[in-house]
């Protein structure tokens, strides 16, 4: 870490010379001098060196960077500001990259360059609400459904074999859910059971991202641009899970604890993704990276630093998570009736969930079950 920090002490003093006095003064190219000699140092017992911001978190090669300074909360408040989330510098990154890419970081309304070795992930915020087909029409309920899963299923297909994500798609998609939803859809009626281990994936996905939406919705969100980034986030909150091995996810039977340790990574793997692809609302790295983290402070990635409380988003998506592991029955477990989850998650409130939240789900998933029944 000593490194990083003398890298990031160097990156940011040429960044404060080049908005304070000029992008072309001599300082600006002493300083960037001196972070590529940092940099190409680190480069050399390394394949890539990242930083990422995840909410209030510097993520400095998939390691919380724990020190405080001014240093790097001004780096956060700048690349924040522009609504970068990840840099990722890779060997054979050259001055004339480094030196481009500063003051273009600092511009507010500049576009940034496409460098061969250094991947920068911008996050757009999405001022319009896109233009979604209501795919809710005369639709039987499980046609409707079934749909939806298919193209949630192609979602997932493009992640793993192209790490790509069709945006328009996407916002199609969870744009009929919310639409299912202000028509007054019972959400056990947008549930399904995975089938087998390869349909959980999607299909706990879909499941997380419906009982977001209703959760938002009953707590009196009604905003269909809201309601869509909160599905959004749900459905990709797993997302890291694709980047880890068959092998362990599948494993039946107890896991190692260095398996486990790769597992604890998802979080991490799926916020690095989705801060990589251009599109996606602020808010899906942010619950990918802290749908593990608990109420009380628990949980996982073990953050070292002092930071707020979860967003309330992933608060949200905790409670959808769990809800939905529970009933879905996997290799190790039987999934639960519902009547029979409710009591579970209402004994771990001191622990895992925010209350607020966990009574309001509670109260409003027994109404729906009510109606259901
Ligand atoms: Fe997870
Ligand atoms: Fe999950």
């Amino acid at each position: 870490m000593v490194k990083a920090r003398n890298f990031i002490s160097a990156l940011m003093s040429a960044m404060s010379n080049c908005s304070l006095y000029s992008k072309d003064h001599a300082a600006v190219d002493e300083f960037s001098r001196k972070s590529l000699a940092i940099l190409e140092n680190i480069l050399r017992e390394s394949d890539n060196f990242e930083i990422m911001i995840i909410e209030d978190d510097l993520i400095i090669n998939k390691t919380s960077f724990k020190e405080i300074g001014l240093q790097v909360d001004n780096l956060k408040k700048r690349l924040k500001r522009k609504g970068i989330s990840c840099i990722e510098f890779l060997p054979g990154v050259t001055f004339k990259e480094l030196r481009q890419c500063i003051p273009e970081i600092l511009e507010f309304d500049k576009k940034i360059t496409v460098f061969p070795h250094i991947k920068i992930g911008v996050l757009d915020i999405q001022l319009e609400e896109a233009k979604t087909e209501d795919d809710f029409g005369s639709d039987d309920i499980s046609d409707f459904l079934f749909k939806q899963i298919e193209h949630i299923n192609e979602i997932f297909k493009d992640i793993s074999s192209a790490q790509q994500i069709s945006i328009p798609r996407l916002n199609q998609v969870i744009g009929n859910f919310v639409s299912a939803f202000r028509k007054k859809t019972n959400v056990l009626n947008l549930l399904s059971h995975a089938k087998s281990r390869e349909e959980y994936t999607y299909i706990h996905a879909t499941n997380v991202s419906a009982l977001s939406i209703f959760q938002m919705r009953t707590l009196g969100v009604k905003e269909s641009l809201f309601l869509r980034d909160m599905g959004i986030a749900g459905l990709l909150h797993d997302v890291g899970k694709l980047f880890i091995s068959e092998e362990i996810l599948g494993k039946r039977g107890a896991l190692e604890e260095k398996e486990w340790a790769i597992i604890k990574l998802h979080p991490l793997y799926g916020a690095r993704f989705l801060s990589s692809i251009k599109g996606l609302p602020r808010l899906a790295p942010i619950v990918a990276f802290e749908h593990h983290l608990k109420y009380d402070g628990q949980g996982y990635p073990e953050l070292q630093v002092c930071r707020e409380k979860q967003n309330i988003c992933s608060q949200i998506v905790a409670i959808s998570d769990c809800f939905d592991a529970l009933r879905s029955t996997r290799p190790y477990q039987k999934g639960l009736e519902i009547k029979e989850i409710l009591p579970i998650m209402e004994k771990d409130t001191a622990r895992g969930f925010n209350p607020f939240l966990l009574e309001n789900f509670m109260r409003r998933m027994g109404k729906e079950l009510h109606v259901f029944c």
